[in-house]
């Protein structure tokens, strides 16, 4: 490899590391994307030119299909279908790595040393069940499939043996010389291994596991890089296992869960909060009277939620917020780490609103202040305001942590009905003397609410 390939190489690492950097706040997420984007353009761009395996109509076939699909992809996905994309796009990364590692066997052409034989295995392995793991998940997420745990008798023996014997495989394939057909029944073993090492997880529980699934095709990269002698492709598989591990122990954290809950526990339903909530009188207001209580409140905090990305109302959201502001409120935006369905979610919806970053809170920065506040207008969001998470040890929300909106002088629920969220319980706020209820689509209400302020 020449020296400008390494040093282009280098470039390119310290771009995704730099990119990564900037992805940890929303307000330099875009500067992220696009240095990590630019690193990415450069380690392709001079592989190719480097390696000459191929030429170039093949390449400039392939770039053309696969970005003609990543485009319509990318344009058309709807917004609460972003979890299930990310999840196909993980299982293809995995799938690349494992056929790259298997192409280069058959490629081989003279003995190769062992640590190649060991990565080949390990890309194999990890690349095939990220790439069948991550099917399962899109299929639970996208309805293809129940959502709700389907556990088989004995089924985590069986995840465990079918582990150990797709590595004894891989161990045959490594010392016993190398035959194809331990290769072959490595990838066999996987399959299963990929498919029912998902298939007994909920789909409420699907995040999580499409994020470390996110890391398995990082890891898988990274071991085709070592087959390849490809430092590039190792240093960004390693970052992409690493930041995939970190951002699946957030997001247990911030469900109070242990990832060996979330992969053996078999928790939850269909995840899509299917039980009835219990009807009890609440404090029902119209968006004129709601309007009314805006109008008056010096200091309100809002709380998105799923229901937001659901009626897609961010930027009439926005809108409510700059009149309330202009009238001389205070408003700001509190996130909870897990309001949404995908890590983030809120922040991607409020940027696509143009909200400005200043604005934005993330939960630990502005707990302490719901009880100064007005109003808590609240849109879309359940679980991640149901007080039960502090006290109700039955609860499955139990130990998470929540917004302290019941703390706020007055609480306004914007939602269509008293149907629970994705915990699929009912929440004790709803009932609250100080809680006022305005039901309907959010972005139906917030239209009117902002059609009140501005007449
Ligand atoms: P949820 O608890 O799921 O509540 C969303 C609420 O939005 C529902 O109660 C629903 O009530 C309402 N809604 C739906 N469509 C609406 C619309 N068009 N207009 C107005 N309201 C609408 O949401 P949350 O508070 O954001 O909590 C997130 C939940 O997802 C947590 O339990 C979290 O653990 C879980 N989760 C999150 C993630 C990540 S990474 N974010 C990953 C896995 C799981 P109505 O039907 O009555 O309208």
């Amino acid at each position: 490899m020449s020296t400008v390939t390494n040093l282009v190489y280098l470039l390119a690492a310290v771009l995704f590391i730099f990119g990564l950097k900037n992805l940890s706040s929303p307000r330099t997420a875009r500067r992220g994307n696009a240095l990590a984007m630019l690193g990415m353009l450069l380690a392709i761009v001079i592989t190719l030119f480097d390696k000459q395996i191929l030429d170039f109509t093949h390449i400039i076939i392939g770039l053309i299909i696969g970005g003609a699909i990543g485009v319509y992809a990318a344009k058309t996905v709807q917004m609460t279908a972003m979890p299930q994309m990310v999840a196909l796009f993980n299982g293809f990364g995995g799938a690349a790595s494992a056929l790259v590692a298997y192409a280069e066997y058959v490629r081989l052409s003279g003995p190769p040393g062992m640590d190649v034989l060991i990565t080949m295995v390990l890309s194999v392995l990890i690349g095939t069940v990220t790439f069948f793991g991550s099917l399962v998940a899109f299929a639970k997420l996208q309805g293809i499939i129940r959502g709700a745990p389907i556990v088989l008798p004995l089924h985590h023996v069986v995840n465990g043996f079918l582990l150990l014997v797709a590595l004894g495989l891989g161990g045959l394939f490594v010392f016993d010389a190398p035959q194809g057909a331990f290769l072959l029944a490595v990838v066999v073993a996987s399959t299963m291994l990929g498919i029912l090492s998902v298939i007994p997880i909920g789909g409420a529980d699907m995040p999580v596991v499409i994020s470390l699934l996110n890391s398995y095709s990082g890891m898988a990269a990274a071991a085709t890089g070592f087959v390849l002698s490809n430092s590039v492709l190792i240093v960004s598989g390693a970052l992409v296992g690493a930041s995939g591990l970190i951002l699946t122990e957030i997001m247990c954290k911030a469900m109070n869960r242990s990832l060996a809950n979330v992969l053996f526990g078999a928790v939850g339903t269909d995840g899509g909060g299917a039980v009835a909530g219990e009807r009890r009188p609440v404090t029902e207001y119209t968006p004129e009277d709601a309007a009314m209580v805006l109008e008056s409140a010096q200091s309100i905090i809002i709380v998105p939620g799923y229901g937001l990305a659901v009626a897609q109302a961010q930027h009439v959201l926005h809108e409510l917020a700059t009149i309330l502001m202009e009238r001389g409120a205070t408003v700001r935006y509190a996130i909870h780490p897990v309001a949404g369905r995908m890590p983030g979610h809120m922040n991607v919806l409020l940027a696509e609103a143009n909200v400005p970053y200043d604005m934005i809170y993330d939960m630990d920065q502005i707990n302490e202040d719901f009880q100064n506040t007005d109003v808590a207008l609240v849109v879309g969001a359940n679980d991640v305001i149901n007080p039960a998470a502090r006290y109700k040890k039955d609860s499955p929300l139990y130990g998470m942590p929540i917004l302290n909106v019941d703390k706020a002088r007055s609480v306004m629920i914007i939602k269509r009905s008293l149907s629970p969220g994705f915990a699929g319980v009912d929440n004790e706020l709803f009932y609250d003397p100080k809680t006022m209820m305005v039901f309907g689509d959010a972005k139906k209400v917030l239209t009117e609410l902002v059609h009140e302020l501005k007449g």
